[in-house]
């Protein structure tokens, strides 16, 4: 079957175009529903707080990337499709971010890997895309380095810490990555750094005027009961999922399911 899915070079071309509409996503079911809107799917490491309940995404897994990531290749035809290497995998030297990455990518399918980090991650970023591993870069707060920041906490609200910032955002670009994201800074920060770099960037939490947005697609839908403040929840599940669930199971307790509809009758004999 021939699939045309998102390259990367086409999101690399979108630099001052159209607006990249990027969400997260899990799960097969949902990446059908996802995939006629949206460009960019990412599989990402807040899977680990969204699906699996952990307090923070370093407990993440390569293998629980790659499940996650297949569902979401199966579920999907048309947006690319990105996968964060989770904590661990990818930090300690270029060799072994390819190891995983390619691993990523072959057991998946997947189009490309995200990875946190600017300048420090820039010698692995040009190892992996010269050796066929498209990347995405992802700075400002990283959220793998909760432990050392002491808490997931808006970058750039002192102009003293742009500079490094904006050296991050060089960097990766410099190293070869196709987009970067920008994560939870000042809106000035977001828009300066937009205007600087080549690549297109990925805004959450950052600014409007940056390439693209990315959100939680369980938060934009109102699953999350303490969302980030710079979420916009564009529909309500969380109560319509515990309305729903009420009345199933006074159906239940009454034994008005299952109803004619749902049972199956004996076949009539002839
Ligand atoms: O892991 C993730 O979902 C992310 C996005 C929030 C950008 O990195």
């Amino acid at each position: 079957m021939n699939i045309h899915r998102i390259t990367a070079p086409e999101i690399r071309a979108r630099k001052g175009k159209t607006p990249i509409v990027c969400l997260t996503c899990y799960h097969a079911h949902t990446a059908q529903l996802l995939d006629k809107h949206v460009d960019v799917m990412l599989v990402g490491d807040t899977l680990g707080m969204v699906i699996h309940g952990m307090e923070t995404t370093l407990g993440v897994t390569l293998d629980m990337m790659i499940m996650h990531g297949k569902a979401v290749m199966r579920g999907s035809k048309h947006a690319m499709v990105v996968i964060d290497m989770p904590f661990g995998s990818y930090e300690e030297s270029p060799e072994i971010a390819f190891r995983n990455a390619s691993r990523v990518m072959q057991e998946t399918g997947c189009c490309a890997v995200k990875l946190e980090g600017g300048t420090r991650m820039a010698e692995t970023t040009r190892y992996l895309t010269l050796r066929g591993v498209p990347v995405i870069g992802h700075v400002g707060m990283t959220p793998q380095m909760v432990q050392v920041l002491g808490g997931f906490k808006t970058q750039g609200r002192e102009q003293s810490e742009w500079d490094d910032i904006c050296k991050d955002a060089k960097a990766v670009t410099e190293a070869g990555a196709f987009a970067v994201v920008l994560e939870a800074m000042a809106e000035p920060l977001a828009a300066k750094i937009t205007r600087d770099i080549e690549i297109p960037t990925i805004g959450i939490g950052a600014s409007t005027d940056c390439d693209g947005q990315i959100l939680v697609t369980e938060d934009m839908l109102g699953l999350n009961p303490a969302p980030p403040r710079f979420v916009r929840e564009y529909a309500h599940l969380g109560p319509e999922i515990e309305s729903a669930v009420e009345t199933f199971a006074a159906d239940v307790r009454k034994r008005r399911f299952p109803s004619k509809e749902n049972v199956y009758n004996m076949k009539k004999l002839a």
